[in-house]
């Protein structure tokens, strides 16, 4: 192998300079142009002779893909999330899995307490009457919503992300419960006892479908559903019921189940809901971090030394 340079696929561009790195530290980089993922026949076809993945979450990594590259040493996911990848099939390959934690954390949490705020005071509603030309006066009973000061704010899974919207609910006066898989509260006395709700989970198999109907109708008829975790974790027909029959007030989601959202899916017919295209990290700064993360792991693993950021460590 002297001599020969180890090919990298990249499925999508990147933010900042962290792809310039990967030649730089002399890789054969491979980029898949597209401003969508690769379809899987051009995954499976661009990665025959690929030793470096460097995937999103949007790209499936399981058996099939990896049994068609055959040479593959390294997967580099810029995401923190790595429900995409079946880790128990590269453990068993001895491929090692790298993912971009605590860069993104703080853009995460700023983003659900954006989605916190917005729903409860109908910021999205009331900006687009406003455009549509419906502000016609102030209105003492007009665009009312819920508190965010003083209310009581329900984490669950305190993981890094958890624990940022945390230090933001002091700020803003609130009672905090959490429910963890080692820590806090029941589930079930989180959600009843809440204002807001915000899942910060991973997704596994004990959080798939953690929030479906029980768990919705556990809530209180005032309270606000945030998700930017993972949309699996919720039912989406249980929410759309949940919101049209007034089992809880509101929803904000910046994950879906599927991504994307088709724009006749029937959840989005449901009020009081917000959507938005997971766009949790993306910001200029974070998602330039999770790339140069996610370069660092590849370069690592590759030079065969330890991913900095390796699955399972973090
Ligand atoms: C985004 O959802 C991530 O997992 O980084």
């Amino acid at each position: 192998m002297i001599g020969v340079m180890p090919r990298i696929f990249v499925t999508r561009k990147l933010p900042g300079e962290a792809l310039g790195r990967l030649a730089d530290a002399g890789h054969e980089v491979d980029v898949w142009n597209g401003e969508l993922p690769p379809p899987r026949d051009e995954l499976l076809g661009r990665t025959t002779t690929a030793e470096g993945l460097l995937c999103l979450l949007t790209d499936r990594v399981d058996a099939e893909l990896l049994d068609a590259c055959p040479e593959l040493r390294a997967v580099a996911n810029m995401a923190v999330g790595t429900d995409n990848i079946d880790l128990a099939e590269c453990a068993q390959r001895g491929i090692p899995v790298g993912n971009t934690p605590g860069v993104l954390t703080e853009a995460t949490a700023d983003l659900a307490f954006a989605l916190i705020l917005a729903s409860a005071r109908h910021l999205i509603a009331a900006a687009g009457a406003v455009r549509a030309g419906h502000w016609r006066t102030w209105e003492p009973a007009g665009w009312l919503g819920q508190d965010v000061h003083g209310a009581t704010l329900g984490i669950i899974g305190l993981g890094k992300i958890g624990r940022a919207m945390v230090r933001r609910s002091e700020g803003f006066g609130m009672r905090l419960l959490h429910h963890d898989r080692t820590s806090g509260m029941s589930l079930d006395t989180v959600l009843a006892d809440s204002d807001f709700v915000s899942i910060h989970c991973p997704l596994t198999e004990q959080t798939r479908g953690l929030i479906g109907e029980r768990e919705l109708r556990q809530m209180k008829p005032t309270a606000t559903l945030v998700n930017t975790a993972r949309g699996e974790i919720v039912d989406p027909r249980a929410l759309a019921t949940a919101l049209r029959e007034g089992w809880i007030a509101g929803a904000a989601l910046d994950v879906t189940d599927p991504e994307p959202l088709a724009p006749d899916d029937p959840l989005l017919q449901a009020p009081n809901l917000i959507v938005l295209p997971h766009i949790g990290s993306a910001s200029h700064a974070t998602r330039e971090a999770m790339a140069d993360l996610a370069v660092d792991n590849l370069i690592a693993a590759l030079a065969g030394r330890a991913m900095p950021n390796p699955v399972g460590e973090s």
